[in-house]
């Protein structure tokens, strides 16, 4: 069987094309503009290059977007007074704090503070919990993005085995309780699981989150399984997801690359989240 390649770029636009559709209804019917704040702490290029596209992503949906970039040596409370200041604003919808932040910030603090009905990356102990009994109202956007490419990759879920590498807080944990809520018997598995490769080999739904390059090879997996591919690994040869994708496409019913899987994805579910925060102010 040669696999079906998930497109997580054609999802990606497919869903923000959902989101600038539904933001004309809001403006429309209720006057409201969804309004995205992103803080910047420090000159971390790679976090730089993240805010810049998320701001763009906005102006694509619709969404005002309000960017706040700190200098490196900013407070604790400096930055704690700025969350309070957007949680009071009526024009903000969603809170992103862009992580990691500078060595001496504790972002604990920083993301308890944020208001839970707020927080569009779904980090809050609040939107965890949502997850956890079943109302993921803001669940966390990669989580989030893995289970719509499932969802439109027509696999089935209820009643699936889905294997989930790797428990994060993240990415792990999160992924394996939305399964949860979709009816798969899930299975978590962590580095130190026993024979990692036979427990992949039950798996209907393999979504694999540990940062390990190439690990899942292709006598790790059954016939007709679908895989998402959550890793991000960069090596002298080039970008590589935790799946060896020349292998195990050659079993997969469909599969996620690397990149262009799962990683267009988190941006098309922070507009989601932002969206579904404005509307919940209604
Ligand atoms: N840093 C890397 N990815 C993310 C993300 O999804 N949200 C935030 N806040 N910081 C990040």
């Amino acid at each position: 069987m040669s696999a079906e390649i998930i497109d997580g770029k054609k999802v990606s636009a497919d869903i923000r094309a959902e989101v600038a559709q539904a933001v004309k209804e809001l403006q429309a019917k209720h006057g409201l503009t969804p309004g995205l704040a992103v803080v910047l702490v420090g000159e971390d290029p790679g976090s730089q290059i993240y805010v810049n596209n998320k701001e763009r992503a906005c102006a694509e949906v619709g969404f005002n977007s309000f960017k706040y970039v700190l200098p490196t040596e900013t407070a604790q409370e400096e930055l704690m007074k700025l969350v309070d200041e957007l949680n009071a604003r009526k024009d903000v919808h969603g809170i992103l704090v862009q992580m990691p932040l500078p060595k001496h910030l504790d972002p604990t603090p920083v993301l308890l503070a944020i208001d839970p009905n707020k927080d569009v990356d779904g980090f809050h102990p609040m939107n965890l919990g949502r997850v956890v009994v079943g109302n993921a109202l803001l669940p966390s956007c990669t989580p989030a993005g893995c289970i719509e490419l499932i969802k439109r990759s027509a696999a089935r879920m209820e009643g699936a085995h889905a294997v989930v590498i790797g428990r994060s807080n993240t990415v792990g944990k999160p992924v394996a309780l939305l399964l949860l809520s979709e009816n798969c018997t899930v299975t978590i598995a962590h580095s130190k699981t026993r024979d990692l490769p036979a427990i992949c080999r039950q798996a209907d739904i393999l979504v694999a989150a540990v940062g390990r390059d190439r690990m899942v090879k292709g006598d790790w997996v059954k016939e007709g399984v679908t895989v998402i591919d959550v890793g991000m690994n960069r090596t002298d040869e080039g970008l590589f997801g935790d799946v060896d994708f020349d292998e195990v496409k050659e079993k997969a019913r469909a599969i996620t690359p690397v990149p262009g899987g799962v990683g267009p994805m988190t941006i098309a579910m922070l507009m989601r989240n932002t969206l579904k925060a404005a509307e919940m102010t209604l």
